[in-house]
């Protein structure tokens, strides 16, 4: 199959809406990371994203939509949904909700609820208004790999796989937006992201954090959300990630580093001083800026053929929450703490 990449602009997005009404998959930018689209209520499209990517079929899918009347036919609105989306939609917040008939199987792996996401990205806005579609959307990677921030991203995992990607250039956030649970009357955080659980607390009383967000499942554990059983977000080279006081890291990362063939630093920008000399890989100046290039950097080892990368452990407030729990399951929490 010829992948077709094109801008999305107005004739990008006609394109891309007449290929998901055909029942085809579409790459797509969001304000999170690119997403592989399909028709939501189309079984047969939705599995074209699951083969084309890799994913298991335990893993359920997000849903697009454009509003919370499109919402509505898909799901139950429950009062905390609701807050929440009043709150946080359209953007980075994915809400758990019991799901109705109309959505497939495929889509929920069989689960009785469903994830639901209003993205703010104009494109993918356009592109549900367009189409009218609900878009079930995961991210746009060979599963397993670091999400794409890119089209060339999008390109380099599934070129040959999918028929078209839309290009609307680096996505903003740079990381999967936040899952939480709205089934009960308190959200729970699956999958930290920026929206962080102090906002999400601030909106709805009181935020819970799942544990299991943080650290590796037991063996035989239910996963609350069936995206933590698998590894995630990693690129090939190994990552280790080191915690404790900034002297004692950086002697620790520097005796890593000197025992492997090819290795890289990857840390804030006001922390590579420690590092001179080492191949380094900054994540710049604030957790903004760390969110929109860590799954960028991570490609960027793969492309210099790197073995290893020695990560300084983050503060886990905020969105470094977030980072915390990507960089924790590419590493497949292989964590030094000091
Ligand atoms: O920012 C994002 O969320 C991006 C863009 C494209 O919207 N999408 C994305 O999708 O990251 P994906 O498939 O890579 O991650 C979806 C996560 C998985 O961890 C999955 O297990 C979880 O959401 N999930 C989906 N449906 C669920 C459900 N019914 N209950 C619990 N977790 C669910
Ligand atoms: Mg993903």
């Amino acid at each position: 199959m010829e992948t077709t990449r094109v801008p999305a602009d107005q004739a990008g997005i006609l394109l891309a809406s007449k290929a998901l009404k055909a029942g085809l998959t579409v790459g797509v930018p969001t304000e999170t990371v690119y997403g592989l689209a399909a028709d939501a209520l189309n079984a047969e499209a939705v599995r074209g994203i699951f083969l084309a990517k890799g994913r298991p079929a335990d893993n359920p899918l997000i849903v697009h939509v454009l509003d919370r009347a499109q919402a509505e036919g898909l799901a139950v609105i429950t009062p905390l949904a609701q807050t929440l989306m009043d709150a946080f939609w359209p953007g980075p917040l994915t809400l758990v909700v019991p799901k109705k008939d109309a959505v497939p199987d495929v889509v929920t792996a069989g689960l009785d609820t469903v994830a639901l996401r209003s993205p703010s990205h104009p494109a993918v806005r356009e592109l549900l208004a367009r189409s009218g579609l609900a878009i079930a959307a995961p991210s746009a990677n060979r599963s397993g790999a670091p999400s794409p921030t890119t089209a060339d991203h999008v390109m380099a995992d599934l070129q040959g796989l999918i028929p078209l990607v839309l290009d609307g250039g680096p996505c903003e956030v740079g990381l999967e937006s936040t899952v939480a649970d709205a089934t009960g009357l308190v959200p729970v955080v699956l999958r930290p992201g920026a929206v962080t659980p102090a906002m999400l607390a601030a909106a709805a009383g009181e935020c819970l954090v799942a544990n299991s967000a943080m650290r590796p499942l037991e063996k035989g554990e239910a996963a609350p959300s069936p995206g933590l059983r698998h590894r995630h977000y990693a690129p090939k080279a190994r990552i280790t990630l080191v915690k404790g006081p900034g002297d004692k890291v950086a002697a620790r990362i520097r005796a890593l580093y000197g025992a492997e063939a090819k290795a890289c630093v990857m840390v804030m920008e006001d922390r590579l001083d420690a590092y001179q000399g080492l191949r380094t890989f900054s994540l710049g100046k604030d957790m903004y800026q760390a969110a929109h290039r860590l799954f960028t950097l991570m490609r960027q080892a793969d492309e210099e053929g790197l073995s290893r990368i020695l990560a300084e452990a983050l503060p886990e407030e905020g969105l470094g929450l977030a980072l915390m729990n990507r960089l924790a399951r590419a590493a497949d929490f292989d964590i030094l703490s000091l």
